[in-house]
């Protein structure tokens, strides 16, 4: 075969130079014709735009014309010409085909329509599908949309941790990281694990949020972000929950809770007028096949002002929905964990907005929160969005010294453990706030997927980790 060097169909699909001989290699994604002709539909991943490749058939051998099957790879030369049916204005006259790799009946992805149930089962494969192509570029676009975010902010990329010793959230839900031989555990007297000959010394886990190292470069540095995966080992198999998930941390020096807010606001608003921007192509086939108001729901997002509501506010709002008649599964009354029905009622009925929820009781939040000078609630915010509920948790930081080991004595959090982080407020300490927006919960919303487990390549659930 002649050595012409390859075009991505994204490109290709651009160009108007009929008469140009191109090289095209891709996945056969369907193919269709007659005894003279055939036309196969060729996807290389550039785009979810397939290109057309037409084969007369008498001008190739029929066995090789036989192994052009769905799935099987290709590589294509042939002449670019302009496309007379509808659709693509360009398409390819094959002139040579080789088949790089050939797929028998066997393929899972032979008909279109698969649930997704089907394909999580074949998360290994799914990539190819039109659907998850779309979501898969969306999601390395709305990871550099984030970069540019921060970067144009002046924000810096911080690591935090992946491996640590204390648990951020204080919710107990961490996976252990060990070396040790859990079949012959050495205890002490009262039955307690030893972890002193453990790798780290110590007992350690995976990290369920890179806050609190975050907290040390933003009263550094300034204004930092992170972004890198995190685990929880909570049992929720719902569609917003995954073990492993990743998640965007911006952390300020000397930000207050209306800044705070504000920069929620933005950040949520950029990222989704990216997607507009830069996935178009992707947006409009999700919104024909998957979500039929998504686009429309993006642009009303970006347009309108988000609502800053005090929980204390929200709780009103929710009781007299209840002697309206509403009816909930979960009690309302103030003190309690807002379940999601709650925050749906608020932002998909009663608001039609997204909503910034502030000011939540102490008891319901973790030990860093800004104390409020009522004695009763603390400077947390939720931005809670229609279809998917909490899309950001955040808050401004105790960074009073004294106020912070109260609480952290008030719920017996091992001090030792926190010696670092009590230090920001020890040399310098300063006001701060920060917020994690989790990552596969912006991209259900952008994709307008239901369930959380088809927005990540590969995820991590109660009871499975395949692939
Ligand atoms: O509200 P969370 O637990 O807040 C924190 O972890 C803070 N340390 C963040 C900070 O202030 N820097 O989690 C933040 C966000 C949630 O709003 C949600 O979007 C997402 O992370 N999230 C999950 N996403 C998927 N699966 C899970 N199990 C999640 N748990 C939280
Ligand atoms: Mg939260």
């Amino acid at each position: 075969m002649e050595k012409i060097r390859r075009t991505k169909i994204v490109d290709l699909l651009q160009r108007k130079d009929w008469g140009a001989m191109v090289n095209v290699k891709g996945w056969v994604r369907t193919r269709r014709g007659s005894k003279q002709v055939n036309f196969v539909a060729l996807n290389d991943g550039s785009t979810i735009n397939n290109v057309q490749v037409v084969v007369d058939l008498a001008n190739f051998d029929e066995e090789m014309v036989k192994q052009i099957t769905t799935g099987a790879c290709l590589s294509v030369n042939g002449e670019l010409v302009e496309s007379i049916g509808s659709g693509q204005a360009g398409e390819i006259q094959a002139r040579e085909i080789e088949v790089l790799g050939a797929c028998d009946t066997t393929y899972p992805l032979q008909k279109k329509g698969c649930s997704m149930e089907f394909l999580r089962e074949i998360a290994h494969l799914r990539p190819r599908t039109n659907t998850f192509g779309a979501v898969f570029r969306i999601r390395h676009n709305m990871a550099i949309a984030i970069h540019e975010f921060f970067h144009q902010k002046g924000f810096f990329y911080f690591h935090t941790p992946i491996i640590t010793a204390s648990d951020c959230e204080g919710a107990g839900q961490m996976f252990q990281v060990t070396t040790k031989n859990l079949y012959d555990l050495k205890k002490d007297e009262n039955g307690s694990i030893i972890y002193d000959d453990d790798f780290f010394g110590k007992q350690a886990s995976l990290t369920v949020s890179g806050q609190l190292e975050g907290e040390l470069a933003a009263t550094a540095l300034g204004a930092i972000y992170t972004f890198g995966p995190t685990f929880r080992a909570e049992n929720s198999n719902t569609p917003r929950h995954l073990a492993e998930f990743w998640m965007v941390e911006p952390e300020v020096a000397f930000a207050d809770l209306n800044e705070l807010m504000d920069l929620e606001e933005e950040f949520i608003k950029f990222c989704v007028q990216w997607a507009l921007d830069n996935c178009k192509d992707d947006l409009e086939f999700l919104n024909k096949m998957i979500d039929k108001g998504l686009i429309e729901r993006l642009q009303k997002v970006v347009s309108t002002e988000f609502v800053r509501l005090p929980y204390t506010d929200g709780i009103k709002i929710l009781e007299e929905a209840i002697a309206k008649g509403k009816k909930f599964e979960f009690p309302v009354y103030w003190g309690c964990d807002l379940a999601s029905e709650h925050e749906r009622y608020l932002v998909e009925e009663y608001f039609q907005k997204p909503v910034i929820m502030t000011d939540y009781p102490a008891e319901i939040k973790a030990f860093y929160m800004k104390q409020n000078e009522d004695g009763k609630t603390v400077q947390g915010t939720d931005v809670l969005f229609p279809q998917i509920g909490e899309i950001i948790g955040g808050s401004v930081r105790e960074e009073n010294y004294d106020k912070l080991i109260a609480r952290i004595n008030e719920l017996n959090i091992p001090m030792k453990d926190m010696w670092w982080y009590l230090d920001t407020r020890k040399y310098g300490t300063c006001p701060h706030a920060g917020f994690g927006l989790g990552f596969e919960r912006l991209l259900l919303f952008v994709t307008g997927m239901a369930n959380i487990r088809d927005v990540i390549p590969f995820p991590r659930t109660p009871r499975n980790a395949e692939f």
